[in-house]
Protein backbone atom coordinates (compact mmCIF):
# COMPACT_ATOMS: atom_id res chain seq x y z
CA UNK A 1 0.00 0.00 0.00
CA UNK A 2 1.41 3.61 -0.93
CA UNK A 3 2.60 5.54 2.45
CA UNK A 4 1.13 9.38 2.54
CA UNK A 5 2.75 11.95 0.51
CA UNK A 6 3.98 14.55 2.31
CA UNK A 7 3.13 17.43 -0.49
CA UNK A 8 0.74 15.60 -2.94
CA UNK A 9 -0.81 18.79 -4.18
CA UNK A 10 2.50 20.75 -5.00
CA UNK A 11 3.53 17.34 -6.50
CA UNK A 12 0.62 17.48 -8.92
CA UNK A 13 0.26 21.12 -9.44
CA UNK A 14 4.19 20.82 -10.46
CA UNK A 15 2.77 18.24 -13.55
CA UNK A 16 -0.65 19.87 -14.04
CA UNK A 17 1.61 23.48 -14.89
CA UNK A 18 3.88 21.79 -17.25
CA UNK A 19 3.29 23.18 -21.13
CA UNK A 20 2.18 20.43 -23.40
CA UNK A 21 5.47 20.02 -25.02
CA UNK A 22 7.25 19.78 -21.73
CA UNK A 23 4.89 16.91 -20.48
CA UNK A 24 5.03 15.09 -23.96
CA UNK A 25 8.86 15.43 -22.94
CA UNK A 26 8.92 13.92 -20.02
CA UNK A 27 6.44 11.72 -19.68
CA UNK A 28 5.84 10.26 -23.75
CA UNK A 29 7.99 7.62 -25.09
CA UNK A 30 10.58 9.25 -27.30
CA UNK A 31 8.70 12.99 -26.26
CA UNK A 32 6.38 11.88 -28.76
CA UNK A 33 2.67 13.38 -28.76
CA UNK A 34 2.03 10.40 -31.72
CA UNK A 35 2.32 6.53 -31.59
CA UNK A 36 1.08 2.86 -32.82
CA UNK A 37 -0.11 -0.06 -31.91
CA UNK A 38 -0.80 -3.43 -34.10
CA UNK A 39 -3.31 -5.03 -32.18
CA UNK A 40 -4.53 -8.89 -31.79
CA UNK A 41 -6.42 -8.89 -35.69
CA UNK A 42 -2.72 -7.43 -36.77
CA UNK A 43 -4.63 -4.06 -37.66
CA UNK A 44 -2.70 -0.96 -37.09
CA UNK A 45 -3.79 2.32 -35.30
CA UNK A 46 -2.56 5.23 -33.94
CA UNK A 47 -2.45 7.01 -30.70
CA UNK A 48 -2.11 10.40 -30.43
CA UNK A 49 -1.86 12.39 -26.90
CA UNK A 50 -4.10 15.99 -26.15
CA UNK A 51 -4.50 17.69 -23.66
CA UNK A 52 -8.49 18.80 -23.64
CA UNK A 53 -7.37 22.87 -24.32
CA UNK A 54 -5.89 21.40 -27.66
CA UNK A 55 -9.23 19.05 -28.19
CA UNK A 56 -10.78 20.23 -31.55
CA UNK A 57 -14.87 20.17 -30.91
CA UNK A 58 -15.15 17.77 -33.75
CA UNK A 59 -12.68 15.38 -31.37
CA UNK A 60 -14.61 16.32 -28.16
CA UNK A 61 -17.86 15.28 -30.14
CA UNK A 62 -16.44 11.79 -30.61
CA UNK A 63 -15.15 11.42 -27.63
CA UNK A 64 -18.59 12.27 -25.99
CA UNK A 65 -20.33 9.94 -28.42
CA UNK A 66 -18.03 7.16 -27.01
CA UNK A 67 -18.63 7.44 -23.55
CA UNK A 68 -22.61 8.27 -24.16
CA UNK A 69 -22.71 4.67 -25.02
CA UNK A 70 -22.69 3.87 -21.53
CA UNK A 71 -25.66 6.12 -20.56
CA UNK A 72 -27.80 3.40 -19.84
CA UNK A 73 -25.56 2.00 -17.54
CA UNK A 74 -25.24 5.01 -15.32
CA UNK A 75 -28.58 6.08 -15.51
CA UNK A 76 -29.02 2.25 -14.02
CA UNK A 77 -26.81 3.47 -11.09
CA UNK A 78 -26.73 5.88 -8.20
CA UNK A 79 -24.72 8.28 -10.11
CA UNK A 80 -27.53 8.88 -13.00
CA UNK A 81 -26.87 10.50 -15.85
CA UNK A 82 -26.30 14.32 -17.28
CA UNK A 83 -24.64 15.03 -20.37
CA UNK A 84 -24.16 18.94 -19.08
CA UNK A 85 -22.30 17.14 -16.35
CA UNK A 86 -20.35 14.98 -17.97
CA UNK A 87 -19.28 17.34 -20.56
CA UNK A 88 -18.50 19.32 -17.73
CA UNK A 89 -16.38 16.71 -16.48
CA UNK A 90 -14.21 15.91 -20.06
CA UNK A 91 -13.73 19.44 -20.52
CA UNK A 92 -11.87 19.51 -16.90
CA UNK A 93 -9.30 22.19 -17.14
CA UNK A 94 -6.38 19.21 -16.47
CA UNK A 95 -8.35 16.60 -18.77
CA UNK A 96 -5.61 14.81 -20.92
CA UNK A 97 -6.59 12.32 -23.52
CA UNK A 98 -4.99 9.45 -25.82
CA UNK A 99 -7.50 8.51 -28.86
CA UNK A 100 -7.43 6.02 -31.01
CA UNK A 101 -7.50 6.73 -35.01
CA UNK A 102 -6.86 4.44 -38.22
CA UNK A 103 -4.72 6.95 -39.98
CA UNK A 104 -4.00 10.16 -37.03
CA UNK A 105 -6.51 13.22 -35.70
CA UNK A 106 -6.75 15.20 -38.55
CA UNK A 107 -6.69 19.03 -36.94
CA UNK A 108 -6.90 20.79 -40.41
CA UNK A 109 -9.49 23.60 -40.66
CA UNK A 110 -10.73 22.52 -44.04
CA UNK A 111 -11.01 19.00 -43.08
CA UNK A 112 -13.06 19.73 -39.77
CA UNK A 113 -15.32 21.98 -42.29
CA UNK A 114 -15.67 19.15 -44.77
CA UNK A 115 -16.71 16.56 -41.95
CA UNK A 116 -18.74 19.03 -40.73
CA UNK A 117 -20.53 19.39 -44.38
CA UNK A 118 -20.51 15.27 -44.45
CA UNK A 119 -22.05 14.96 -40.96
CA UNK A 120 -25.23 17.26 -42.09
CA UNK A 121 -25.57 16.08 -45.65
CA UNK A 122 -29.08 14.58 -46.04
CA UNK A 123 -28.11 11.59 -48.27
CA UNK A 124 -25.37 11.19 -45.53
CA UNK A 125 -28.20 11.09 -43.14
CA UNK A 126 -29.92 8.33 -44.49
CA UNK A 127 -27.62 6.17 -45.22
CA UNK A 128 -28.57 2.85 -42.41
CA UNK A 129 -27.34 2.69 -39.39
CA UNK A 130 -24.36 0.14 -39.32
CA UNK A 131 -23.57 -0.20 -35.77
CA UNK A 132 -25.61 -1.34 -33.05
CA UNK A 133 -24.77 0.44 -30.48
CA UNK A 134 -27.00 2.41 -28.16
CA UNK A 135 -26.12 5.54 -29.66
CA UNK A 136 -25.19 5.14 -33.21
CA UNK A 137 -21.87 6.88 -33.40
CA UNK A 138 -21.89 8.79 -37.35
CA UNK A 139 -18.16 9.25 -37.55
CA UNK A 140 -16.94 5.74 -37.53
CA UNK A 141 -18.19 6.27 -41.05
CA UNK A 142 -15.29 8.47 -41.64
CA UNK A 143 -11.51 7.40 -41.90
CA UNK A 144 -10.71 9.64 -39.62
CA UNK A 145 -13.09 8.26 -36.89
CA UNK A 146 -11.71 7.88 -33.04
CA UNK A 147 -12.02 4.51 -32.39
CA UNK A 148 -11.10 4.19 -28.60
CA UNK A 149 -10.19 6.85 -26.27
CA UNK A 150 -8.96 7.46 -22.12
CA UNK A 151 -9.10 10.39 -20.52
CA UNK A 152 -6.90 10.89 -17.46
CA UNK A 153 -6.00 13.23 -15.11
CA UNK A 154 -3.62 13.91 -12.36
CA UNK A 155 -4.74 14.69 -9.31
CA UNK A 156 -4.90 13.98 -5.44
CA UNK A 157 -6.85 11.40 -3.90
CA UNK A 158 -6.84 11.12 0.32
CA UNK A 159 -3.68 12.99 0.38
CA UNK A 160 -1.71 10.75 -2.93
CA UNK A 161 -1.20 12.10 -6.12
CA UNK A 162 -2.56 9.40 -8.48
CA UNK A 163 -3.49 9.30 -11.98
CA UNK A 164 -7.75 8.62 -12.32
CA UNK A 165 -8.58 7.11 -15.59
CA UNK A 166 -11.91 8.95 -15.85
CA UNK A 167 -13.10 7.18 -19.05
CA UNK A 168 -11.93 4.15 -21.04
CA UNK A 169 -14.05 2.95 -24.21
CA UNK A 170 -13.16 1.88 -27.76
CA UNK A 171 -15.89 1.38 -30.38
CA UNK A 172 -17.46 -1.41 -31.22
CA UNK A 173 -15.05 -1.75 -34.12
CA UNK A 174 -12.07 -1.80 -31.85
CA UNK A 175 -13.36 -3.62 -29.14
CA UNK A 176 -11.51 -6.87 -27.60
CA UNK A 177 -8.39 -6.79 -29.71
CA UNK A 178 -6.07 -5.39 -27.06
CA UNK A 179 -6.38 -1.99 -27.39
CA UNK A 180 -7.80 -0.94 -23.96
CA UNK A 181 -5.53 -2.30 -22.46
CA UNK A 182 -2.83 -0.75 -24.26
CA UNK A 183 -3.42 2.45 -23.15
CA UNK A 184 -4.11 1.15 -19.85
CA UNK A 185 -0.68 0.53 -20.06
CA UNK A 186 0.41 4.13 -21.20
CA UNK A 187 -1.19 5.74 -18.63
CA UNK A 188 0.55 3.72 -16.04
CA UNK A 189 3.90 4.46 -17.80
CA UNK A 190 3.26 8.29 -17.00
CA UNK A 191 1.98 7.77 -13.82
CA UNK A 192 5.39 5.96 -12.68
CA UNK A 193 7.22 8.21 -14.51
CA UNK A 194 5.73 11.30 -12.74
CA UNK A 195 6.22 8.60 -9.42
CA UNK A 196 2.83 9.01 -8.43
CA UNK A 197 1.71 6.79 -6.36
CA UNK A 198 -1.43 4.66 -8.42
CA UNK A 199 -3.52 4.47 -11.05
CA UNK A 200 -7.27 4.74 -10.27
CA UNK A 201 -10.56 4.17 -12.05
CA UNK A 202 -14.29 3.64 -11.19
CA UNK A 203 -16.15 0.94 -12.62
CA UNK A 204 -20.06 -0.35 -12.39
CA UNK A 205 -20.88 -3.12 -10.44
CA UNK A 206 -23.38 -4.50 -12.65
CA UNK A 207 -21.08 -4.44 -15.56
CA UNK A 208 -19.13 -7.13 -14.01
CA UNK A 209 -17.17 -8.20 -16.95
CA UNK A 210 -15.46 -4.73 -16.65
CA UNK A 211 -14.77 -5.13 -13.02
CA UNK A 212 -13.23 -8.92 -13.98
CA UNK A 213 -11.10 -7.37 -17.17
CA UNK A 214 -9.82 -4.16 -14.57
CA UNK A 215 -8.97 -7.12 -12.70
CA UNK A 216 -6.98 -9.00 -15.08
CA UNK A 217 -5.02 -5.77 -15.88
CA UNK A 218 -3.79 -5.87 -11.88
CA UNK A 219 -6.15 -3.66 -10.43
CA UNK A 220 -7.82 -3.50 -7.08
CA UNK A 221 -10.81 -2.41 -4.79
CA UNK A 222 -9.36 0.53 -3.39
CA UNK A 223 -9.40 1.02 0.19
CA UNK A 224 -11.29 3.95 -0.14
CA UNK A 225 -13.87 2.53 -2.32
CA UNK A 226 -17.58 2.60 -0.77
CA UNK A 227 -18.19 0.00 1.36
CA UNK A 228 -22.13 -2.51 1.88
CA UNK A 229 -23.70 -0.16 3.61
CA UNK A 230 -27.23 -1.47 5.72
CA UNK A 231 -30.75 -0.12 4.85
CA UNK A 232 -33.71 -1.16 6.28
CA UNK A 233 -32.42 -3.86 7.55
CA UNK A 234 -30.61 -5.24 4.06
CA UNK A 235 -27.31 -4.79 2.84
CA UNK A 236 -26.81 -2.64 0.02
CA UNK A 237 -23.63 -3.12 -2.27
CA UNK A 238 -22.74 0.08 -3.94
CA UNK A 239 -23.55 -0.13 -7.91
CA UNK A 240 -19.69 1.61 -8.29
CA UNK A 241 -16.37 0.59 -7.23
CA UNK A 242 -13.23 2.29 -6.91
CA UNK A 243 -10.26 0.15 -8.16
CA UNK A 244 -6.62 1.07 -8.32
CA UNK A 245 -2.90 -0.33 -8.89
CA UNK A 246 0.02 0.60 -6.72
CA UNK A 247 2.48 2.49 -8.99
CA UNK A 248 4.87 3.93 -6.60
CA UNK A 249 6.15 4.14 -3.06
CA UNK A 250 4.22 7.74 -2.70
C1 LIG B 1 -13.73 -1.91 -21.38
C2 LIG B 1 -12.92 -1.60 -22.63
C3 LIG B 1 -12.43 -0.16 -22.54
C4 LIG B 1 -11.68 -2.52 -22.70
O1 LIG B 1 -10.94 -2.23 -23.87
P1 LIG B 1 -10.63 -3.41 -24.93
O2 LIG B 1 -9.74 -2.88 -25.98
O3 LIG B 1 -11.93 -3.98 -25.39
O4 LIG B 1 -9.89 -4.43 -24.00
P2 LIG B 1 -8.69 -5.43 -24.34
O5 LIG B 1 -8.95 -6.12 -25.64
O6 LIG B 1 -7.40 -4.70 -24.23
O7 LIG B 1 -8.86 -6.47 -23.16
C5 LIG B 1 -8.48 -6.14 -21.84
C6 LIG B 1 -7.91 -7.33 -21.11
O8 LIG B 1 -8.93 -7.85 -20.25
C7 LIG B 1 -9.15 -9.22 -20.55
N1 LIG B 1 -10.58 -9.51 -20.38
C8 LIG B 1 -11.58 -9.19 -21.22
N2 LIG B 1 -12.76 -9.61 -20.70
C9 LIG B 1 -12.47 -10.18 -19.51
C10 LIG B 1 -13.25 -10.80 -18.50
N3 LIG B 1 -14.59 -10.92 -18.60
N4 LIG B 1 -12.63 -11.26 -17.40
C11 LIG B 1 -11.28 -11.15 -17.26
N5 LIG B 1 -10.49 -10.58 -18.20
C12 LIG B 1 -11.07 -10.11 -19.31
C13 LIG B 1 -8.68 -9.41 -21.98
O9 LIG B 1 -8.33 -10.76 -22.22
C14 LIG B 1 -7.47 -8.48 -22.01
O10 LIG B 1 -6.35 -9.03 -21.37
P3 LIG B 1 -5.11 -9.65 -22.22
O11 LIG B 1 -4.56 -8.51 -23.00
O12 LIG B 1 -4.18 -10.15 -21.16
O13 LIG B 1 -5.70 -10.73 -23.06
C15 LIG B 1 -13.75 -1.76 -23.93
O14 LIG B 1 -14.14 -3.10 -24.07
C16 LIG B 1 -14.98 -0.88 -24.02
O15 LIG B 1 -14.91 0.24 -24.48
N6 LIG B 1 -16.14 -1.38 -23.55
C17 LIG B 1 -17.39 -0.63 -23.58
C18 LIG B 1 -17.34 0.60 -22.72
C19 LIG B 1 -16.97 0.30 -21.28
O16 LIG B 1 -17.49 -0.64 -20.70
N7 LIG B 1 -16.08 1.12 -20.72
C20 LIG B 1 -15.64 1.00 -19.36
C21 LIG B 1 -16.50 1.83 -18.47
S1 LIG B 1 -16.21 1.45 -16.76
Amino acid sequence: MPTRCEKPTEVVNAINNLSEDAFMDRFLPNGERRSHFKDKDKRDWVIDFVPVQSLTPYDFTQCFELVENMERAYRASSMGWSRKGKKEEMGLQHMRYLLVTKDGLTQREDALEWREKQRTNQRWRERPLLLEEPVHRMYDLFDDAIHGMLSFMITVEDNLPVLYIYEVHMSRLARGTGIGSHLMRMVEGIAKEAGLAKTMLTSFTKELWTVDTYRHLGYLEDEYSPAPRELRGKVVKPDYIIMSKTMAAG
